[in-house]
């Protein structure tokens, strides 16, 4: 009788933790754990090559786990994303060979409203071309109407996607006196979000027509899926309040990235603060020279403890799956 193969967790990027011990300590001794240990995403070749023999999979956003991985991971029983979005992820097509799908909720909502908030500080405040202006020598003294920007006390922020950092987003929002308002995707008749109490009396909701007329900012925090692809193109950005602002730390394809551009150009929209991209890394090249728009690279969790908190969860994940447990953050198709 030959002995049960050792279980393989595959971790497919250096993380902020050595999953090593992290994983022995949950599975034993005899666990092996293959590491990308890259900064860069592990080559497609090289995933599918070592999904072979994986039993776990701790994924992150650029791995795409689709049917053609899956025919070829036989053992695998688990992927466990690094991170909340699991659009990487064919959760039908998991469902259908019984392989269970994980996320990090709540360990980085903070940090990604955070830095959400940040970019629409920086985008109303005009910090990109402030920054510039001292650097290239041409601040000559303050003047009353130099680099005016947009007030946020009073200012109306829309926000796209009113789930936990949506959430979290509009408590910021609030803390600095804006006015808070949250819209459905278009043309949806879905449930909406369960609002927590202390939010209540603070938000409203708008129809998304209302959202885009009314809005000074507009946030987006919705999961990237079919119903949200594009969800802000040329139309939609037509239709929104001249010289609003535009903030994306959710997912990149939620904007038509030209579109944006070319409202931008014509002034239709009065800035942007982007975190992630349609095609990331690229960046549409007509956003890299516009001085009302900050780009930053994907840094939504980017902080030490979020950072460290989605290690750990996710192969906490991963471990409790192969140990037979429930897992804490499953995802599944209707979730989405
Ligand atoms: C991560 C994110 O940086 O959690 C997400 O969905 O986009 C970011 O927090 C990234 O996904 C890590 O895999």
């Amino acid at each position: 009788m030959t002995a049960p193969a050792a279980l393989c967790v595959l971790v497919t990027r250096r993380l902020s933790i050595d999953p090593l011990p992290f994983l022995r300590a949950r599975l034993g001794e005899g666990c092996a754990v293959e590491l990308h240990d890259s900064e860069s995403p592990i080559p497609r070749a090289d995933l599918l090559a070592r999904a072979a023999s994986a039993d776990a999979i701790v994924a992150t956003l650029s791995d795409r786990i689709d049917e053609e991985l899956l025919n070829r991971a036989p053992r695998l029983r688990v992927v466990a994303n690094h991170a909340v979005g699991v659009d990487n992820i064919d959760l039908r097509a998991c469902v259908a060979r019984g392989v269970r799908a994980t996320n990090t909720p709540d360990v980085l909502t903070d940090a990604t409203a955070d830095l959400a908030f940040a970019l629409l500080l920086a985008v109303a405040r005009r910090l990109r071309e402030g920054e510039r202006m001292i650097r290239e020598g041409r601040f000559t003294g303050w003047a009353p109407t130099m680099l005016l920007g947009l007030e946020l006390r009073g200012a109306l922020l829309g926000i796209f996607g009113f789930g936990r950092i949506g959430q979290a987003m509009a408590r910021r929002a609030l803390g600095f006196g804006m006015r808070v308002a949250w819209s459905r995707r278009e043309g949806t008749s879905a449930a909406g979000p369960r609002i927590p109490a202390d939010l209540q009396t603070k938000v409203s909701e708008l129809s998304f027509d209302e959202m885009l007329a009314q809005a000074d900012a507009i946030s987006l925090h919705a999961p990237l899926d079919a119903s949200t692809r594009h969800a802000f193109s040329a139309a939609q950005l037509a239709r929104m309040k001249r010289g609003a602002l535009l903030i994306n730390t959710a997912r990149g394809p939620l904007v038509d990235e030209a579109a944006l551009a070319a409202a931008l150009a014509a002034g239709q929209l009065g800035g942007a603060g982007l975190d992630v991209f349609e095609h990331e890394p690229k960046v549409h090249p007509a956003l890299l020279s516009r001085d009302d728009v900050v780009l930053v690279p994907h840094l939504g969790s980017a902080t030490v403890a979020a950072r460290r908190a989605m290690a750990e969860t996710a192969m906490a994940e991963a471990a409790r799956v192969l140990l037979g447990q429930e897992p804490l953050h499953p995802v599944s198709p209707a979730d989405r």
